[in-house]
C-alpha cells in the first residue's frame, strides 16, 4: 500500500495540521509503509504531484478550511483517490457549527440554544450572558471567546466576523466538558477535559500542560450512554467515516452537544489518539485502522 501523506495547507489549522501530520509520519515509518508526505498549499503543484504518484490512498491530516470541510475531499473524488475520514457531504456539514446544531435539534439531541450572525448590528437579539462567541467554521477554538456582558459581546463577534461571514453565539453551559471519539463507526473511551484557567482555548488546548484530561471519567451510565448515542447518531446522520470526535458540556446530567470534528487532531496533546489509547488502540495501531478504514 502506497500513502500519500498530506498535511499543511493553507487554513489558520496549518500549524496544528503540521503536528498531527508529523505524528502520523513517524507512525508510517515504525509501520514500515511506504508513503510521501504533500502539502497542498500549492494547490497546482500538489495536484500534479499527487497525480503523479498515484497512492493507493491518501491519509489526510488536514485541518480546517480546504481540508476538512468537503474540498479536498471532492478533489480526491474527482481525481479517483480513496482517502481517510469523512466524504465531501459530512465534511461540509460537520464544519459548519450551525447547521450540524440545526441538525442534531431535529434528531432530538439537545444543543445549547444558539443564534447565527453575520454582522455586529444582529446581536440585538442576543440577552443570555455568559454567551459563548465561535466563527461559524473554525477550528481548535480560533476565535472562541466567553461573553459576560454586551460590551465583551459586540468585542468578540467584531472580531470573530474578522474571520468568518457568519458567526454563532451560544448559550454558555457551565457543566462537564465531555468528549467522545468515534473510530469507524465504533465510540472509544469517553474524556473529560478539565481547564484549570479561563476555557479550552487555543492555549488550553495544544500550549498549557496544565488542563487536565480524565480518561474514562466516572459517568452514570446513562449519562455515558447518552453521550455515546448522541455522537454515533450525529456521525451517522452526516454519513461520517473514519475517525469523528464529538464535543459535549454537560449538565445536571443532560448532554448538550456543541460539534462534530471530522478530521480530529493527532497531535501529542490532541484527545482522539488518548480516547483511542485508553480503548487498548495504540497510535500506530490507531494510524492503521484509519487506512483500513479508507480502503474498505
Ligand atoms: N480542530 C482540531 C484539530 C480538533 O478538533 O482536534
Ligand atoms: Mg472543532
Amino acid at each position: 500500500t502506497k500513502v500519500a501523506l498530506v498535511y499543511g495547507g493553507k487554513s489558520s489549522e496549518r500549524e496544528i495540521s503540521i503536528k498531527s501530520g508529523t505524528a502520523v509520519k513517524k507512525a508510517l515509518e515504525r509501520l514500515n509503509i511506504p508513503f510521501k508526505v504533500f502539502d497542498p498549499a500549492d494547490t497546482e503543484k500538489f495536484i500534479k504531484e499527487i497525480t503523479a504518484y498515484r497512492p493507493d490512498v491518501v491519509f489526510n491530516m488536514l485541518h480546517g478550511k480546504g481540508g476538512e470541510d468537503g474540498s479536498i475531499q471532492g478533489l480526491f473524488e474527482i481525481l479517483g483517490l480513496k482517502y481517510t475520514g469523512s466524504p465531501v457531504k459530512a465534511s461540509a456539514v460537520a464544519m459548519d457549527k450551525s447547521f450540524t446544531k440545526e441538525i442534531a435539534r431535529c434528531s432530538g439531541i439537545k444543543t445549547p440554544q444558539w443564534i447565527t450572525v453575520e454582522k455586529v448590528e444582529d446581536i440585538k437579539k442576543w440577552d443570555r450572558y455568559p454567551a459563548v462567541v465561535k466563527p461559524n467554521t473554525e477550528g481548535s477554538s480560533i476565535g472562541v471567546e466567553i461573553a459576560n456582558d454586551k460590551k465583551q459581546l459586540i468585542n468578540a463577534v467584531e472580531k470573530a466576523i474578522s474571520l468568518d461571514s457568519k458567526v454563532i453565539i451560544e448559550e454558555f453551559i457551565d457543566g462537564r466538558e465531555i468528549t467522545i471519539g468515534i473510530l469507524n463507526g465504533k465510540v472509544l473511551e469517553p474524556i473529560e477535559i478539565v481547564v484549570k484557567e479561563g476555557f479550552y482555548d487555543f492555549q488550553n488546548k495544544y500550549l498549557s500542560d496544565k488542563t487536565e484530561y480524565i480518561i474514562s471519567p466516572s459517568l452514570d451510565e446513562k449519562v455515558r450512554r447518552d453521550l455515546e448515542n448522541s455522537a454515533l447518531k450525529i456521525y451517522r446522520t452526516l454519513g461520517c467515516k473514519g475517525t469523528a470526535r464529538a464535543d459535549f458540556m454537560l449538565k445536571d446530567d443532560t448532554a448538550y452537544f456543541l460539534e462534530i470534528n471530522t478530521i480530529p487532531g493527532m497531535t501529542d496533546h490532541s484527545l482522539l489518539p488518548k480516547a483511542a489509547e485508553a480503548s487498548g488502540i495504540g497510535f500506530d495501531e490507531l494510524v492503521l485502522k484509519i487506512l483500513e478504514g479508507a480502503l474498505n
